[in-house]
């Protein structure tokens, strides 16, 4: 029976490479203070851990935003359902997501957030899934790229569930997982790594990692 799902970034993956890039904003942004801006709520995890890796003064604030549907192909129109708190005019603002797909979301909010005319404004994304962009996007930064499968954790959800899961799985058998919703609980109490020993069922555990 093929495993319902893999580890694909182990929580010990995420924080050596948060911690990487918390390096390389805190160098890029010397001398300055940016605002990070998280897009909720995938991207709350990776925000909390994010921003205390960069030794800078940085400021957070946060958006929430509900699609309206297709504009048009290639572009969708949001609806901003909870703006941001600070004026963003003149500073610098680093967009931080869990994961950008189509584009289509980040490429409407950076035409709002560019008419508030900040100082700079870039994406960092934890997971890159540039195999289905449709709308041209430069990250400046990203954490990993993203296969086509459907991932889940970190951040990430099911039907709102999971987000807690300390790494980033992929799920193999979407059929195993609605049948039995219950299949990802082991992974909350650890199977991400070697040390971890939670018995997985046929969720792949440690020897199921990348
Ligand atoms: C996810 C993600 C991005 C968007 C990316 O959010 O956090 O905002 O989808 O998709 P796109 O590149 O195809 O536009 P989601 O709608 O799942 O909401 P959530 O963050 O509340 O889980």
């Amino acid at each position: 029976m093929p495993d319902a799902a893999k580890v694909l970034y182990s929580k010990e993956d995420i924080r050596r490479r948060v911690a990487e890039l918390g390096r390389q904003i805190t160098e890029d942004y010397a001398g300055t203070s940016p605002v990070l801006i998280s897009l909720l709520k995938g991207s709350s995890v990776f925000l909390s851990d994010l921003f205390r890796e960069i030794r800078l003064p940085v400021r957070i604030d946060f958006m929430a935003i509900s699609p309206y549907g297709e504009a048009s192909e290639g572009a969708r129109v949001v609806r901003i359902v909870k703006d941001l708190e600070q004026d963003i005019g003149g500073e610098d603002v680093i967009i931080v997501e869990d994961i950008v797909d189509t584009g289509l979301t980040l490429s409407y909010l950076m035409s709002t957030l560019r008419s508030r005319r900040p100082h700079s404004i870039e994406i960092c994304t934890l997971l890159d899934r540039s195999v289905v962009r449709i709308a041209p996007l430069e990250v400046r930064y990203k954490g990993f790229d993203c296969p086509e499968s459907f991932v889940v954790g970190y951040g990430l959800d099911i039907d709102e569930r999971w987000r807690n899961l300390p790494g980033v799985l992929t799920i193999e058998d979407p059929e195993a997982l609605a049948a039995n919703p219950d299949l990802l609980i082991p992974f909350l109490h650890g199977g991400w790594d070697a040390e971890d020993t939670a018995g997985a069922g046929s969720v792949a555990g440690p020897e199921g990692a990348r």
